[in-house]
């Protein structure tokens, strides 16, 4: 019998590279595969790239010039370590990978690693392949997950690809040409998975996309599935406890997602929506295709539908042409709505996007000024909400044992982490817990019992404004 090979997946970026991930391991199993941890015993490493910043692409090659080193001693001692780069960076970069980095063996995009098996024997064969097609067909068809087998569940939270790429093309995102046009999964195969997960022990599911909340899949009965009824759908799946989606577009939150919100216990009250910028001179260069207010107005609809509901999001600073006015419009946002929490970044000008070419880039500096400023809001708006949590009872989730004897430790709905001293059998449960302490990331509590009957504590957390 031979040896099986070892293969490490190292993921960057976003939750879609996860799922990637986890799913190239699945399809590379029947081939006798087994994951490992660490790049040191490995036979095939797999980067899966992200292209969405500047830095992400750098960290890719630092991350090469480690594995020729490693390559180098596997050599010595008469083994063979193979090098392939997936993801956007792949997609994006394609043969120049292969130029810059003479180590690597296998180029391919994130349209085509259920075609893995194949592109390995050929890497094999030609000593090296790349792959960075958008095909006609879609690797969903061809994912191990939709052909009815080999999904693992990996704990009791899961997340599920149901959409992928993007059509929106805002002037600074790379993801319109690396991940192409908008594709979202049938129904049929998307509750199948779920029903796997649920056999196989996850209470919460996180349905992912590029663009979530644009998701048209098609019904079993043929007609278009918008994302709530999905979410309905789903939740009557016997397991499952909890729902969340990420990422969406504020333009495509529609009525009927609305009104899930309001209905459906099993949707978490968190939502992380984008908004960018608050200056509607930006949002328009950025091709957003809604204003500050648009934002705002539809918040206060999801409010007034979920009161429990806590909203995250994305910032840039420094696009071409921000003035300290702009820049002011969006701290106002910030301050409007009341988030309970953010991501920030840099605006960082990407090869081949309308954004790269404008005049009036936004020097180093300011970009560190405002991002800073930024921060500090969101910050403060995040140690409010923490506080907040005080004396509350949450639905906790349990998944795993924590880092002291006797702690185990699960999530709130918001995403927190929540730590109790409890018996590992209640990993996979979900309990209502008392918060009695908050710390910056983590919630600590006590279990309650008996279980009480609202999901949400809903007088608790609506604007968090600083
Ligand atoms: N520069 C900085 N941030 C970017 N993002 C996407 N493209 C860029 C870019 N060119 C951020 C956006 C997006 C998040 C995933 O990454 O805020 O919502
Ligand atoms: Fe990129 Fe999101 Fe805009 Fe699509 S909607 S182009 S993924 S930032």
């Amino acid at each position: 019998m031979t040896r099986p090979r070892k293969l490490f997946v190292k993921s960057y970026g976003c939750q879609m590279n996860v799922y990637d991930s986890h799913r190239m391991a699945d399809t590379l199993a029947p081939e006798g595969f087994v994951e490992t941890t660490t790049a040191d015993d490995a036979d095939l490493v797999i980067l899966n790239t992200c292209h969405i910043r500047e830095k992400a692409a750098e960290k890719v090659y630092s991350e090469l010039g480690r594995l020729r080193l490693l390559k180098n001693s596997a050599r010595t001692q008469g083994r063979k370590l193979t090098i392939a780069v997936a993801g956007c960076v792949a997609q994006a970069e394609g043969e120049e990978i292969l130029r810059r980095a003479p180590m690597v063996d296998l180029v391919f995009g994130p349209q085509s690693y259920h075609r893995l098996p194949d592109l390995l024997a050929r890497a094999e064969r030609d000593g090296r392949a790349i792959d960075t097609e958008f095909p006609a067909e879609t690797k969903f068809d061809f994912l191990p997950a939709a052909a009815g087998d080999k999904v693992r569940a990996r704990g009791v939270t899961a997340f599920v690809t149901i959409q992928e790429g993007c059509d929106k093309f805002c002037t600074f995102c790379v993801v319109p040409y690396t991940r192409g046009a908008e594709s979202a999964r049938p129904v049929a195969r998307i509750v199948a998975e779920v029903e796997r997960l649920a056999a196989c022990g996850v209470r919460e599911v996180t349905l992912i996309g590029q663009n979530v909340n644009a998701f048209h899949g098609e019904d079993i009965d043929g007609s278009t599935c918008p994302l709530g009824r999905l979410l309905r759908r789903l939740a009557e799946i016997s397991g499952i406890a909890r729902l969340r989606y990420t990422t969406s577009h504020p333009r495509d939150i529609d009525g009927d997602l609305i009104e899930t919100h309001r209905d459906l216990n099993a949707l978490m009250p968190q939502l992380h929506l984008p908004v960018q910028s608050g200056s509607d001179r930006i949002l328009k260069a950025m091709n957003r295709r809604h204003t500050a207010d648009d934002y705002r107005r539809v918040i206060e609809r999801l409010r007034r539908a979920q009161p429990a509901l806590a909203v995250t999001s994305d910032f840039i600073v420094g696009f071409p042409g921000e003035t300290d006015a702009d820049f002011e419009a969006t701290l106002r946002l910030i301050e409007d709505v009341g988030f309970m929490t953010a991501f920030s970044f840099k605006y960082s000008p990407r090869p081949g996007t309308p954004a790269s070419e404008l005049a009036d880039q936004v020097p180093e500096s300011v970009k560190s000024e405002r991002l800073q400023q930024l921060q500090a809001l969101i910050l403060r708006q995040n140690a409010r909400f923490q506080r907040d949590c005080l004396g509350r009872l949450f639905d906790v989730l349990f998944e795993k044992p924590g880092r002291h004897a006797g702690q185990i430790v699960g999530r709130s709905p918001y995403l927190q982490p929540v730590q109790v001293l409890g018996p590992e059998t209640l990993i996979g449960e979900i309990r209502p817990v008392r918060i009695t302490d908050a710390g910056p990331n983590s919630l600590f509590g006590v279990v309650c019992a008996p279980p009480h009957e609202r999901q949400h504590d809903t007088a608790c957390l609506a604007a968090t404004g600083a």
